[in-house]
């Protein structure tokens, strides 16, 4: 049985890293990913924070696996007849392109449509139409002007970015699954259509409840942030809210045995209402299970520091891993801070393929995190990123059919760049 995407080429304009998500996910659901790379200079993440002299980095090799590389100026008249030839075979077009550039190129919608009716084109942006809509953005930025900093961090501090890529790969994610509605809807309509993700809207989605705060602002203090217990006000906008979890269920980060010495010994500790008997059996405190002041969750609320100082005396008398065994027998929801030192090593992840060891012809072996998504029927085989136009000869007599000659006369042009050994 074939992969799940098997069939459809994408023709990806990707660099960086939230358009490459985006065509990676789909590379290993089974798709022909074609990336258009400048002849002699490629993505600009090939040779970013290089930790291999000479060798392609880490940001560009797990972010662009499963793709195949031609090299193509498509500046160049060759070039653009080459990607006319590109646009008329492919089904998708992704890019990542600062605002305008694609229209810049000579490649407007409207004449990729004439082109190609069929044609999806997926675009990423930092902004949608609106005062922003000419500007570059980059991660953080996206971070920034999508409400997730001003809502981490810890009360009266900055803002903070978080190390989860919720700008790049997030949007990368969001557009990855309108690609696959856009493909699903032109199986009926027999036409393609624009796909856009921009990175603000991207972010407020995964913020959604830091609005759904801020509408409950207009009737109230937020009861279940921790400044409610420690009387400080609320202001007009949804605070920062440090480690309080975003639900109804409080939690905290507390401190686990060894803290002192391992920046990572600490646990996650969600005082969820349905097991509140438990947790006070636990650390200690059986007396709290009957306490008006402590048996509702309501009760509970004005004394989360009380409530929670309480927890942590207990955790610092266990390791993360311990809190977690116990934890887990009562069904109580805790989850132990895991560096990545610990994630790298963590022989499940390795079993499921969600952490995978790639070979590369430049570096050797390397670590990479696989498809987090699971097919039955698609399983995924994660196969190294390729190396700068490795693949140009092959598509250009494969894919578009030239003849040796044709390839001969194009690589004169200056439109692909140097043969390849
Ligand atoms: N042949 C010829 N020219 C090419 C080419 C090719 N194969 N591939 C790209 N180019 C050109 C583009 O046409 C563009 O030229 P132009 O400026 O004359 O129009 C130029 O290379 C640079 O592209 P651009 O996307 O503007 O790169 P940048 O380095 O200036 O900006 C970003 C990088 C990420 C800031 C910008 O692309 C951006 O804002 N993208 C949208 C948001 C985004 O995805 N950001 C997150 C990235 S992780």
């Amino acid at each position: 049985m074939g992969k799940a995407l098997e069939g459809i080429k994408v023709l990806d304009f990707t660099h960086v890293q939230s358009g490459p998500t985006c065509t990676q996910l789909l590379a290993w659901f089974g798709a022909d990913v074609i990336k258009v790379e400048r002849p002699g200079i490629g993505d600009a993440t090939r040779g970013q924070l290089r930790d291999v002299p000479d060798a392609d980095s880490l940001y560009f090799t797990m972010l662009n696996h499963n793709k195949r590389s031609i090299e193509l100026n498509t500046k160049n008249e060759t070039g653009k007849e080459v990607l006319v030839r590109l646009i008329k075979t492919c089904d998708v077009l992704v890019e990542n392109f600062a605002p305008g550039a694609l229209d810049r190129m000579g490649f407007s919608w409207e004449k990729i449509q004439i082109l190609n009716s069929r044609m999806i084109l997926a675009s990423i942006k930092g902004f949608g139409p609106g005062p922003y809509e000419d500007c570059k953005v980059y991660e953080n930025i996206a971070q920034c002007a999508g409400g997730a900093a001003s809502t981490t961090g810890m009360l009266g501090d900055v803002p903070l970015v978080t190390g989860a890529q919720i700008g790049d790969s997030g949007t990368g994610l969001h557009l990855a699954f309108g690609i696959v509605t856009a493909l699903f809807h032109r199986e009926q309509s027999g036409k393609g259509q624009k796909v856009s993700a921009a990175m603000q809207d991207g972010v407020l989605n995964l913020c959604r409840v830091k609005l759904r705060d801020q509408q409950r602002l207009a009737t109230g203090p937020l009861e279940e942030y921790s400044q409610f217990g420690e009387n400080v006000p609320f202001g007009e906008a949804t605070p920062r809210a440090g480690n309080d979890s975003g639900g109804g269920q409080p939690g905290r980060i507390l401190k686990c045995k060894g803290w002192k010495k391992d920046p990572d010994s600490y646990t996650y500790f969600i005082t969820q209402a349905a097991v509140w008997k438990s947790i006070c059996d636990i650390i200690g405190k059986p007396k709290w299970k009957e306490d008006p002041n402590y048996a509702t969750p309501k009760s509970r609320l004005p004394r989360l520091n009380e409530v929670f100082g309480a927890i942590e005396e207990w955790t610092m008398t266990k390791t993360k891993f311990e809190v977690m065994d116990i934890c887990n027998e009562y069904g109580i929801p805790v989850g132990p801070i895991l560096s990545f030192k610990e994630l790298a090593e963590e022989q499940s992840l390795r079993a499921t393929g969600t952490i995978v060891e790639v070979e590369h012809p430049e570096r050797g072996k390397y670590l990479s995190v696989g498809n987090p998504v699971k097919l039955s029927d698609s399983p995924v085989e994660v196969v190294r990123s390729p190396l700068l136009g490795e693949h140009t000869q092959e598509i250009l007599c494969d894919v578009l059919q030239y003849s040796d000659k044709e390839i001969r006369d194009i690589r004169e042009s200056g439109a692909i760049g140097e043969e390849k050994k």
